[in-house]
């Protein structure tokens, strides 16, 4: 009996030992620009290979049009799009990308520039060790520093300023912030981390229910973004043309990324599981379609706090499969019933508890997280959950204190977030919920990349909301969050 599992073993350790250099054979071959070499520059699908398993991307297109304007140069750095939303990182940049780029190109890749891929533009690049430490917020967190000054007219000033890169001032703060993925675009109703770019439109039809706060079309602001994202990241001398905006929005707006198989549960779209980019793209979306206050804007279905759907088959097993991807199914169902009832009492979210006048609202992550099978939120509601909190500033980060221009308040935080758009002091610290597709694809997460995996992100909301999850459903909540 011993001898036989002892076996067992050795023959399971020679797998896995298979399977590690087929990996690295594999991410070989999914650098971004030898798969534009292999694959003709229209591949029917591209895959990214992560920590958890395979991630993989689909256009409604029928291929992935490396000819579109997306990969071109319109600006005077070097950079294209993808220079920074890289297919196989989740169309966003991960630390071990970012890394593998710098020692490949002694951080000359047009990635490294001063004007946002450095601590500050001022640091000094003249040699490679010196690039090293100019550049480590994007080796380590792949953060991109984004720099926005304080309205003029804001309810607040800015009473102090502590940047370890010693740069940031009321004219410009600098925020490190991670590249939003430029796929799943279908699901999201605000562009940015803090709805920067989504704009106002009395005449559309995405309004707020029983007010009369519309906004415009995603494709219309994804247009204006791209040629933002232009003229700022590239530093391109002229504006894109009508023409090169609709062709990059089109592009974008095409793709879709999902986790599409699990190292441990096998592929994500077997046994009536509808996990997988092909599912994805069927998945039906418009603004306000499971609004937390309000329900479904067209249907008037009061809010469905059972948001993700794609793993109900798993949880009656099947006896047919082996005890570890049965095992591993199982966890991953168990951690989608946690995500869509685990009770999660939400006190002190700016955006919530403020606006509604509520202490402790009773709810769970799909309070928050409330798109179908999406997770983020199904109209712009940024909201304040604390990542940007004076007490979770780790020291690479800048700190600023704001001073309430009525009350003499003070507030510090890594970053303002809304309230450098809107000028208002409740909006301080308030974030758009991201999609929640292609998790495992694409770590660190939150907007300052600040919890560097899933168990991470598990655990701040843990602390964070005093949930008093178990071991238990801690693991089965990552295994559920790294399976979308
Ligand atoms: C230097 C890196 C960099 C380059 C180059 C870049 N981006 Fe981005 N992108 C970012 C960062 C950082 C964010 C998030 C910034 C924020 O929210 O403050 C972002 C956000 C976005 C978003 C928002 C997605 C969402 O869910 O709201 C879109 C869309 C996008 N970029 C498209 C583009 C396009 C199109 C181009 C090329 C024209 C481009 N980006 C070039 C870094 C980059
Ligand atoms: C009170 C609202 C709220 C609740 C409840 C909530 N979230 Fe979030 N979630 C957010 C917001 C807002 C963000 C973006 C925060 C930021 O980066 O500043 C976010 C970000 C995330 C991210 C990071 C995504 C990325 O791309 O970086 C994950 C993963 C996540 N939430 C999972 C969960 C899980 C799991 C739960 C339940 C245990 C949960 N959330 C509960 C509002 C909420």
């Amino acid at each position: 009996m011993i001898i036989k599992n002892l076996l067992k073993m050795f023959i399971v350790m020679l797998l896995l030992a298979s399977h590690i250099t087929n990996i690295s054979a594999a991410d070989d071959l999914l650098d971004v620009n030898k798969a534009t070499r292999i694959n003709s520059e229209r591949p029917l699908s591209l895959i990214g290979i992560n920590q958890h398993g395979i991630d993989k991307t689909y256009s409604t297109a029928g291929f992935i049009d490396f000819g579109n304007a997306f990969f071109k140069q319109f600006g005077t750095n070097g950079r294209t799009c993808a220079t920074c939303h890289v297919p196989t990182e989740g169309w966003t940049i991960t630390p071990k990308g970012v890394s593998n780029r710098f020692e490949k190109t002694k951080g000359l890749d047009p990635l490294f520039r001063l004007v946002d891929g450095a601590n500050s533009p001022l640091e000094d690049i003249s040699t490679l060790q010196k690039r090293r430490q100019a550049y480590s917020m994007l080796m380590n967190k792949a953060n991109i520093r984004v720099g926005i000054g304080i309205p003029a007219d804001a309810e607040f000033e800015l009473d102090a300023v502590d940047d370890p890169y010693g740069f940031a001032s009321v004219t410009e703060l600098s925020l490190f912030r991670r590249p939003m993925p430029t796929t799943n675009l279908k699901f999201i109703s605000a562009v940015m981390w803090e709805g920067r770019e989504t704009t106002l439109d009395p005449d559309s039809n995405d309004c707020i229910y029983g007010t009369a706060t519309c906004f415009s079309p995603v494709s219309f602001d994804l247009a204006t973004q791209a040629n933002h994202a232009t003229l700022g990241h590239s530093e391109a001398l002229a504006d894109l043309t009508q023409a090169e905006r609709e062709e990059i929005v089109t592009f974008e707006m095409g793709l879709f990324t999902a986790q599409a198989y699990d190292n441990h549960a096998g592929k994500l779209s077997s046994k009536g599981a509808r996990g997988g980019p092909k599912e994805l793209i069927t998945q039906t979306y418009y603004f306000g379609i499971n609004d937390t206050l309000a329900g479904d804007y067209r249907t008037r279905a009061p809010f469905d706090p059972k948001v993700m759907s794609l793993y109900d088959a798993w949880s009656r097993n099947s006896s047919r499969l082996s005890n570890m991807r049965r095992k591993a199914r199982a966890a991953i169902a168990r951690g989608e019933v946690l995500f869509n009832t685990k009770s999660i009492n939400i006190s002190g979210v700016k955006g919530i508890n403020d606006d509604l006048g509520v202490k402790t609202l009773s709810g769970t992550c799909t309070t928050c997280h409330n798109t179908p099978n999406s997770g983020n939120h199904s109209i712009p509601m940024p909201l304040d959950i604390g990542i940007s909190d004076a007490s979770r500033r780790t020291p690479d980060m800048p700190l600023y204190t704001l001073r309430n221009k009525t009350t003499g308040e003070t507030i510090q935080t890594t970053d303002p977030g809304r309230a450098l758009i809107t000028g208002k002091w409740k909006d301080i610290g308030r974030f758009k919920g991201p999609v929640l597709r292609a998790l495992a694809s694409r770590p660190p997460y939150f907007h300052d990349g600040s919890a560097k995996d899933l168990t991470a992100v598990v655990n701040f909301y843990n602390n964070r909301f005093g949930i008093g999850l178990s071991e238990q459903e801690k693991a089965d909540l990552v295994v559920f969050l790294a399976s979308l």
